[in-house]
C-alpha cells in the first residue's frame, strides 16, 4: 500500500473511456520503483468537460497529466504554450502544469524513435513507409521526418494522407492498394492502423516483396505479436513490438511530473505485459 504525503505528486491520464488505459499502471511501477510520495490515476472526462477539469486539475494542484483519446486536439487549444512535437504532431498528449501556466508538448513521435533504437534500428537508415494516416501516423511522421528519413504514406482514404502531407511539406503519398509494391523502396515499415489488433481483422501485405534489411514496426501492442509482426519474424526481418512506444512515450511525463528519469527496460515491459494477455 502507498501511503501519500500532503505533498505529494499528483497526475493522471485523462481520456473518455479511459478504463482500457494502461498508463496508470506504468506510471504506478516506476512510482514504486522509486518509492515516490506521488500518484497517477485514471480520470475519464467527457468531451464537453475537458477545458474546465484541466483548468480545475491545475487549479486542485495536479503536476499535469497525459491526454488520449479523443482529447489530443483539444488539448492542444488549451495550453499557453505548446512544444514543437506538438505543433508538428497537431496534437498534445502530455500536459505540464507549471505556476498557473499549461505547457503541451507530443511524446508519440520521440516515443517510436526510441523504440526502435532500442530495437538497434536506426529510423534515417532510409525511406520509410508509413500505413495510415490518423493521429498516431502524423506524429510518427513528424518525427521519422526530424530524424530525416524520406516519408511515404499510404491509406485506405486518400484524402486523410493528403491533408496529412499538407501539414508536414515533403510526404510522398502512395495508394494503399501500391503498399505491398512499394515495400522494395523502404527500409522501413510502419504500420498504424487498427489492423490486426485483438477483434479486427489482418492487416493483408505482401512481404515476400521486401528487401532483407526491412525492419517492420507495428504500433498496435495487443495482441504484443500481431499478424504483421509474426509475418517478419517468419521472415526473418526485424520486428518491432509495439509497446515499446507506449512504454518510451511516458517517459518525459513522468520526469516532468515526478523529477525522476525513469528507464525502460524488461521489468516493465514484462509487468506492462502481464496485463495484455488474454484472460
Ligand atoms: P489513431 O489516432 O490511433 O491513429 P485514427 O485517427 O482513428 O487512430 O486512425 C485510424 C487509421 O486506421 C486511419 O488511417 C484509418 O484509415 P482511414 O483514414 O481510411 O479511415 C485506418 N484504418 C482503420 N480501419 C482500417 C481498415 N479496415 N483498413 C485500412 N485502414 C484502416
Amino acid at each position: 500500500m502507498t501511503i501519500l504525503s500532503g505533498k505529494a505528486r499528483v497526475a493522471g491520464i485523462i481520456g473518455w473511456p479511459v478504463s482500457h488505459s494502461r498508463s496508470p499502471r506504468l506510471h504506478g511501477f516506476w512510482l514504486d520503483r522509486h518509492a515516490i510520495d506521488g500518484t497517477y490515476i485514471p480520470l475519464a472526462i467527457p468531451p464537453d468537460a475537458f477545458p474546465d477539469t484541466v483548468r480545475g486539475l491545475m487549479n486542485a494542484g495536479f503536476a499535469g497529466a497525459n491526454v488520449t483519446i479523443p482529447h489530443k486536439r483539444a488539448a492542444f487549444a488549451i495550453c499557453d504554450h505548446v512544444e514543437e512535437t506538438a505543433r508538428r504532431a497537431g496534437a498534445v498528449n502530455t500536459l505540464v502544469f507549471h505556476e498557473g501556466r499549461i505547457t503541451g508538448s507530443n511524446t508519440d513521435g520521440g516515443g517510436f524513435l526510441a523504440n526502435l533504437r532500442a530495437y538497434g534500428v536506426n529510423p534515417a537508415a532510409g525511406p520509410a513507409l508509413v500505413l495510415g494516416a490518423g493521429g498516431a501516423a502524423r506524429a510518427i511522421a513528424a518525427a521519422l521526418q526530424e530524424a530525416g528519413a524520406p516519408v511515404t504514406i499510404a491509406n485506405r482514404t486518400r484524402a486523410h494522407a493528403e491533408q496529412l502531407a499538407g501539414d508536414l511539406p515533403g510526404l510522398r503519398i502512395i495508394d494503399w492498394q501500391a503498399r505491398s509494391d512499394a515495400l522494395p523502396d523502404h527500409a522501413l515499415l510502419v504500420h498504424t492502423t487498427s489492423l490486426g489488433m485483438s477483434g479486427h481483422p489482418a492487416l493483408e501485405l505482401d512481404l515476400s516483396r521486401a528487401h532483407a534489411s526491412l525492419a517492420v514496426a507495428d504500433i498496435v501492442y495487443a495482441p504484443l505479436e500481431t499478424p504483421l509482426l509474426a509475418a517478419a519474424h517468419a521472415r526473418g526481418l526485424r520486428a518491432v513490438e509495439g509497446l515499446g512506444m507506449l512504454l518510451h512515450q511516458a517517459v518525459p511525463g513522468f520526469r516532468a511530473w515526478f523529477g525522476v528519469e525513469p528507464v525502460v527496460d524488461d521489468a516493465l515491459r514484462h509487468f506492462v505485459a502481464a496485463d495484455l494477455l488474454p484472460a
